[in-house]
């Protein structure tokens, strides 16, 4: 039985006093839904007080992005997974279509990102959908199938236990406008079938989250379906009643 994932995508939001009532709203009223697991994933600045408020809840946090350094030394502007590890990261997102659109990540990229989370024991949340262009044209499967196929052949199949999929519609993110539940159930279970011909076990306890515009109001019919593990959440978690909300429909 997989246990469902609700990871807040703070994006570019955020402030020390916003954050702390946030975070301590979460902690307060996120605790009784223990089937969930709830993750924040703040801007990088705020990693060290997600961690010194959360360090002995059961909420975890993660970040928006890891470098394809490895290493150490000239590389102004990035932060590499050791130290995503130092401020106790779980989880980071990779190949968010934000940083595929506006910095130009190619899907090689994406899974050598997914790789580096892997190998420094961080969960990578890759991130895939297609635009709204793309859906039109009838190329949603193919776009996706590129996309995590890239990842699926740069990781080792015992690697694939650490990875979370997000299945995120380009024209659904920030928009207000969610994919209907026919079109995230065919997505998500195509995702999962492609796994499974590499690895069964892996497939049956992959997590894989929709992200578009979640929102109190469809998340329940969201969380519902059979492969929707959960919810990648932009907008509405950073306001914790929506937040709570979305948690208690994934429970
Ligand atoms: P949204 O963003 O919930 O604001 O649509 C989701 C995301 O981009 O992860």
């Amino acid at each position: 039985m997989r246990k469902k994932l609700v990871a807040g995508n703070w994006k570019m939001n955020g402030s020390l006093t916003e954050n702390e009532a946030l975070i301590n709203s979460l902690i307060h009223r996120s605790a009784r839904f223990q089937s969930v697991q709830v993750a924040v994933i703040p801007p990088y600045p705020y990693l060290a007080q997600a961690q010194q408020l959360l360090h002995s809840s059961t909420i975890v946090w993660g970040a928006q992005d890891v470098s394809l350094e490895t290493g150490y030394g000239a590389f102004t502007g990035e932060v590499n997974a050791g130290m995503l590890k130092d401020f106790g990261c779980e989880y980071v997102i990779v190949g968010h279509s934000e940083r595929r659109q506006r910095h130009h990540e190619t899907d090689q990229q994406v899974a050598r990102k997914a790789k580096i989370a892997v190998d420094n024991h961080l969960k990578p949340i890759v991130c895939v959908g297609e635009t709204l262009a793309e859906r039109e044209k009838g190329e949603t499967l193919s776009v996706l199938s590129r996309q995590i196929d890239a990842v699926l052949n740069t990781l080792a199949i015992e690697q694939l236990q650490q990875v979370v999929l997000a299945y995120e519609p380009i024209w659904a993110i920030g928009t207000g406008k969610s994919a209907t539940v026919q079109q995230v159930q065919e997505v998500h279970q195509t995702l999962r079938q492609r796994v499974e011909s590499l690895d069964w076990v892996s497939a049956q306890e992959l997590n894989i989250l929709y992200g578009g515009s979640v929102k109190p109001s469809n998340a329940l019919e969201l969380m519902s379906l059979p492969d929707v593990d959960g919810a990648l959440v932009g907008g509405a978690s950073l306001v914790a009643e929506d937040f709570i909300a979305i948690i208690e429909a994934a429970a």
